[in-house]
């Protein structure tokens, strides 16, 4: 590893432009390089944690051995820069800009009035060119002059996840459907292009053109001979990208991370959007590069899925048509966990969450993750490696284990397409039989996730039940009542009553369809089960397992006649925003994208965590969360003659510091001042607040309480 890790820099390109950086703090996000170390401020900081899309960019790897460009797209605020040593972003402004010429997408975003304040556009933007450059690598026939091969389910499953609070979703969804090959023009909603009368040739015409055959560049040639030779992290800062298992291992026991050196695993990095990250490690391990947790493979006896493979890519996988005969169960079983992946997260989080970073966070912190109740269902094994050596046991076991210690690491996770293993989770699958009275449960397994424990936990009691039985209401009813027992939320956990009648409901929906399967199937259509249920009901039963639910599509479909009234002309007209175009690309500025001044100093509010209580003091925490701290500003700060006035409302002015007394939870109780905005924000939530609630006086709740008390707001005159 010495010889690779000669003083190499971190390389990478923005929009085609070169980035050299010798020395870099690895747990810099790539959002606040490219906010503040570049001039490219499309991406904007919205939530920080994966949540809303603000921040959406587009990362191209180049693979030197197969000489091909992979395109996804990610959230900003969440990707560490490290990890992208030869990659090459772009942003919005990359796509197109007032200089070069807006790209067709920033064009359509603005005629069809998808663009209202322009916060959320360009990575509303981001994540639409992603799946359009991916759909058009595709080997999909071509689509008609002027479209791409993205169908319109697929161009609205695109933006799913970027969040915008002001335009409303049609007029997005419409700008983005406008390139889907498959879409109807006239369900596209008010715009500035298109006429009524006109005929549907003159109609995609008018419409900003778009070119797939036309190569948009995302990875510039100069990278491309630079990325066979420089994919190795810096000495200078302390990124390890291990390329093998020994080298993994010998790492995780050597000096750099013993003597008490602070070290993290790391894949996507995802995991810091749900939970924040206020420690700062002396070194990062970057699982990517070394093979066995980079594996996915899958044949007639199961799917092997390498713990660093990104969610996007399992799914994509699962979606292969395969040329080994998995068997019925196998494709059941592919296609519901890519169904049910589909549902986790946003395009931009799957691309670089993985699968087994989800795992060690439900196993080590409890997270309430989908992929560990859909594991557990389905009888998955583990690999590990650990202090001891290669250990492999099954998920269910691993989850009923002590908190992974840090050198432990997940490599692989191996779903088994075993007949008698199969299974009944959250997700619908048991292994059935139909016989002369009705359908015969051989084996279930039920998985409950996220209902108020600490991991997912399987409902023994009902499984041992159900197996055997002949499905009908009787037997349905006790299971339901079983199931009640089970599932019962940890105390301290919200609405316990709901979460338990949830699990009671699902399984009820499940299993109810097929307790009356023999008259069903010989009667046709009785008991108000459909045809498609009983076509469904009878390819399971021949598949020897049930599998519930067709699959739903995002699609939505409207027609919308606006009648334009001359009168006022040209009010009502659908004219473009001007400046729409430059929110789409980004270019517009806004407050937070004014550079600040240099040696500035950031501030982070600590809020109170309880209603009407005392302040009695606030500590920041000893450690390093300290680090870059200039001072805290509480009221008391206040120069004389000065006024502890924040905002100023029609009523009365609201205190910008809350004093002695925080009023509500959220009351701002002091300003921590420091060196940068990630050392204010750490010290601000790690702050802890020391409070006093006794003898305080009770919150008013209600109006009723508020007459009572006499507590009245003063109405300006
Ligand atoms: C906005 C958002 C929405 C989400 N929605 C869902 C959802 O709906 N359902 C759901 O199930 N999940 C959801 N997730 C969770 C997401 O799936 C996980 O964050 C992601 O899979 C973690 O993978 P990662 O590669 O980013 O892990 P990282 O963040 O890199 O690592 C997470 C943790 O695991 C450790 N780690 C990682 N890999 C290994 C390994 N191989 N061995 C040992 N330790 C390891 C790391 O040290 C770290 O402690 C969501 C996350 C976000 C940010
Ligand atoms: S800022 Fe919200 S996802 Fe990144
Ligand atoms: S947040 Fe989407 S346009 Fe304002």
């Amino acid at each position: 590893m010495d010889e690779r890790q000669k003083n190499v820099s971190l390389v990478l390109a923005v929009n085609g432009e070169r980035f050299e950086l010798p020395c870099v703090d690895p747990s810099t996000t790539l959002l606040h390089f490219l906010r503040s170390e570049t001039c490219f401020k499309s991406p904007k900081l919205g939530c920080g944690e994966g949540g809303c899309g603000a921040c959406v960019v587009l990362v191209s790897k180049y693979d030197p051995n197969v000489k091909k460009v992979e395109d996804f797209s990610v959230s900003s605020c969440l990707t560490l820069l490290c990890s992208l040593n030869g990659c090459s972003i772009t942003t919005s402004e990359g796509l197109g800009n007032t200089r070069d010429g807006f790209h067709s997408i920033h064009e359509r975003f603005a005629g069809f009035h998808a663009s209202q304040c322009g916060f959320c556009t360009p990575g509303m933007c981001m994540s639409f060119f992603s799946a359009l450059i991916n759909a058009d690598k595709g080997n999909k026939p071509d689509p008609p002059p002027g479209f791409s091969k993205l169908t319109s389910s697929e161009a609205e499953k695109a933006i799913a996840g970027n969040l915008c609070r002001c335009t409303g979703y049609r007029p997005i969804a419409d700008a983005c459907k406008s390139f889907a090959s498959d879409v109807d023009i006239e369900d596209l909603g008010f715009n500035s292009f298109l006429k009524k009368g006109d005929s549907k040739e003159v109609k995609v015409s008018k419409l900003p053109p778009y070119d797939p055959t036309k190569n948009f560049s995302t990875y510039p040639e100069f990278l491309k001979s630079e990325s066979a030779t420089n994919s190795e992290s810096s000495r200078r800062y302390p990124w390890y990208s291990s390329v093998s298992i020994e080298e993994l291992r010998s790492l995780l026991y050597s000096n750099v991370t013993e003597n008490g050196a602070s070290f993290k695993l790391i894949v996507g990095n995802t995991g810091t959007g749900y939970y924040k990250e206020t420690q700062r490690y002396d070194h990062y391990i970057d699982l990517r590069y070394i093979p066995e947790p980079s594996i996915i493979k899958r044949d007639q006896t199961g799917i092997e899925v390498g713990a660093a493979v990104t969610i996007s890519k399992l799914i994509s996988f699962l979606k292969e048509e395969n040329k080994v005969n998995l068997g019925s169960y196998g494709m059941l079983v592919s296609q519901k966990l890519a169904n049910h992946m589909e549902k986790i997260a946003s395009p931009f989080v799957r691309n670089s969450a993985s699968v087994g970073g989800n795992l060690v966070m439900a196993q080590k912190n409890g997270f309430p993750s989908d992929i560990a109740t859909l594991f557990l269902g389905l009888c998955a094994t583990v690999s590990l490696m650990t202090s001891h050596g290669f250990e492999k046991l099954t998920w269910e076991e691993l989850l009923s284990r002590p908190p992974l210690d840090s050198r432990t690491v997940l490599l692989s996770v191996c779903i088994p397409f075993k007949q008698d293993q199969s299974s009944l989770q959250i997700h619908s699958e048991a292994d059935v039989s139909l016989c002369q009275k009705g359908l015969l449960i051989n084996n279930i397994q039920l998985a409950f996730g996220a209902y108020g424990t600490k991991h997912a936990t399987r409902a023994k009691k009902v499984e041992e039940y159900l197996t055997g039985k002949i499905l009908n209401i009787h037997v349905l009813y006790e299971a339901l009542k079983l199931v009640k027992l089970a599932v019962v939320p940890e105390d301290g956990t919200l609405h316990p009553e709901y979460r338990s009648s949830l699990a009671v409901n699902y399984v009820y929906e499940f299993l109810h369809p097929f307790t009356d399967v023999h008259s069903a199937i010989s009667g046709g259509l009785l008991n108000g089960i459909s045809d498609i249920l009983v076509e469904e009901l009878s390819k399971s039963c021949n598949d020897g397992c049930i599998s519930q639910g067709r699959e739903q599509t995002l699609l939505s479909s409207a027609k919308q006649v606006v009648e334009l009234s001359t009168e006022y002309y040209p009010v009502g007209e659908p004219m473009k925003k001007v400046g729409a175009a430059k929110q789409a690309s980004g270019e517009a500025v806004y407050v937070d994208d004014i550079p600040s001044p240099p040696n500035c100093l950031h501030g982070a509010f600590i809020y109170s965590t309880k209603p009407s209580a005392g302040v009695k003091g606030i500590q920041l925490e000893s450690n390093r969360s300290t680090d870059g701290v200039t001072t805290i500003i509480t009221f008391k700060d206040i120069p004389s003659g000065g006024e502890n006035v924040g905002v100023i409302t029609m009523s009365d002015p609201e205190p910008l510091f809350a004093d002695d007394l925080a009023r509500c939870a959220g009351d701002k109780i002091a300003l921590v001042v420091a060196d940068s905005q990630r050392s204010a924000d750490v010290a601000a939530r790690t702050a802890l607040v020391e409070y006093d609630t006794e003898n305080i006086y009770s919150p008013i709740l209600t109006v009723e309480e508020a007459v009572e008390k006499s507590s009245f707001f003063q109405i300006a005159p």
